[in-house]
């Protein structure tokens, strides 16, 4: 049987067959086909909704040098800021009134955010807003520590695991990082209950149709309850600043065969879709994503949180990019609701 089969009946696929899927990109009758069943999916389980997440980027401080990303530790020309706890509340408080009900909490790894004042922020949030779910994205950290997170009330976690693809993981990270300990993390991640979230940037430098199979094996084995797929942008002060960025195309066909591939997943439009192309979060949902996650970061800090160049809203008030997004889901037939937005399968 051919891949794109098998994909569609939902049987185990190879590594062979998703690079055979994955070499299909370019055929119109087959991504018209995927893109077909991803939103027939989506459509099955979630419908027209759209559930939204409030962005809270509270610190760029960061101790990895990830060779991609604008606020690597050895980037000079980062301006660096942290949110205060009462920062953080005020942007749950003006979330919660625009309709968010769950925060994500993004953040570098920033060792002056010690366990204890993380949760101190999440019990804060979980007393003030019950009715709310937390999302931490704040990097790798010991079993024990995710385990006071969740004691403390988070909900999920989102930790792209950027390349399952060994080789590929060093080119984009120092030899102080693996790969290993990556997966290591999200496997934690899972067994304390976490709704967790895995993902990879679309066109970063080495990939190829074997990483991204690989990419794809990995999400396959983990079964995450989110994926969070974008293109890689260049940051102008990143050892990457000269390489192209990754195509909203490709970002497109993933999105759809991971909406096959996980027919319930909560699959964000993501701001660097966005990005890349100003109809880019519109296509995402129609190519079988089902999340938004628009920035509720107070206005002084937000062009800070500076990952790739570019980045849109970051000059919106929180309001503002709440009804921007929700027009620009409605316009195409899409309808953003008042909802936690929890996995399915939990
Ligand atoms: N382009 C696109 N995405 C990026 N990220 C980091 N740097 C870049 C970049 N230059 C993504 C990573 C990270 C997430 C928070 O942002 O995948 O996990
Ligand atoms: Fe932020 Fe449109 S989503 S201004």
């Amino acid at each position: 049987m051919k891949a794109v089969d098998k994909l569609i009946q939902r049987q185990k696929l190879t590594k062979e067959e998703f690079i055979e899927i994955l070499k299909q990109q370019d055929d119109p009758d087959i991504r018209e086909l995927l893109k077909e069943e991803a939103i027939r999916l989506r459509k099955h389980y979630y419908g027209t909704k759209v559930f939204t997440r409030g962005l809270i980027e509270f610190t760029n401080h960061c101790k990895n040098d990830c060779y991609y990303c604008g606020i690597r530790r050895s980037n000079k020309n980062a301006k660096r800021f942290r949110l205060s706890q009462e920062d953080i509340l005020a942007c749950c408080e003006n979330g919660y009134e625009l309709g968010f009900r769950t925060f994500v909490l993004q953040g570098g790894e920033d060792v002056w955010y010690t366990d204890a004042k993380l949760v101190e922020i999440i019990r804060r949030i979980k007393t003030l807003y019950p009715e709310c779910a937390v999302t931490l994205s704040v990097g790798e950290k010991s079993y024990e520590s995710y385990k006071a997170y969740k004691e403390a009330g988070a909900d999920r976690y989102l930790l792209r695991h950027e390349t399952a693809d060994e080789q590929h993981y060093e080119v984009l990270h120092p030899a102080e990082m693996s790969l290993a300990n990556r997966k290591q993390c999200l496997y934690d991640l899972k067994k304390l209950g976490y709704q967790v979230g895995a993902g990879f940037m679309v066109g970063s430098p080495g990939q190829s149709v074997e990483t991204l199979a690989e990419d794809l094996l990995f999400l396959q084995e983990l079964q995450p309850q989110m994926v969070g797929i974008g293109p890689f942008i260049p940051h102008h002060d990143t050892c990457f600043a000269e390489k192209s960025a990754g195509s909203v195309g490709e970002t497109l066909f993933l999105l759809s065969v991971i909406r096959i591939l996980l027919p319930t997943v909560l699959l964000p439009a993501t701001t660097a879709l966005g990005t890349m192309d100003p109809q880019g979060r519109e296509k995402g949902l129609l190519a079988g994503a089902n999340v938004v996650m628009p920035n509720l970061s107070p206005l002084k800090t937000r062009k800070q949180y500076d990952l790739y160049d570019n980045k849109i809203c970051t000059g919106d008030e929180s309001a503002q990019c709440k009804n921007c997004l929700a027009q620009r889901m409605e316009s195409v037939g899409y309808h953003v609701v008042v909802d936690r937005g929890d996995s399915l399968n939990k």
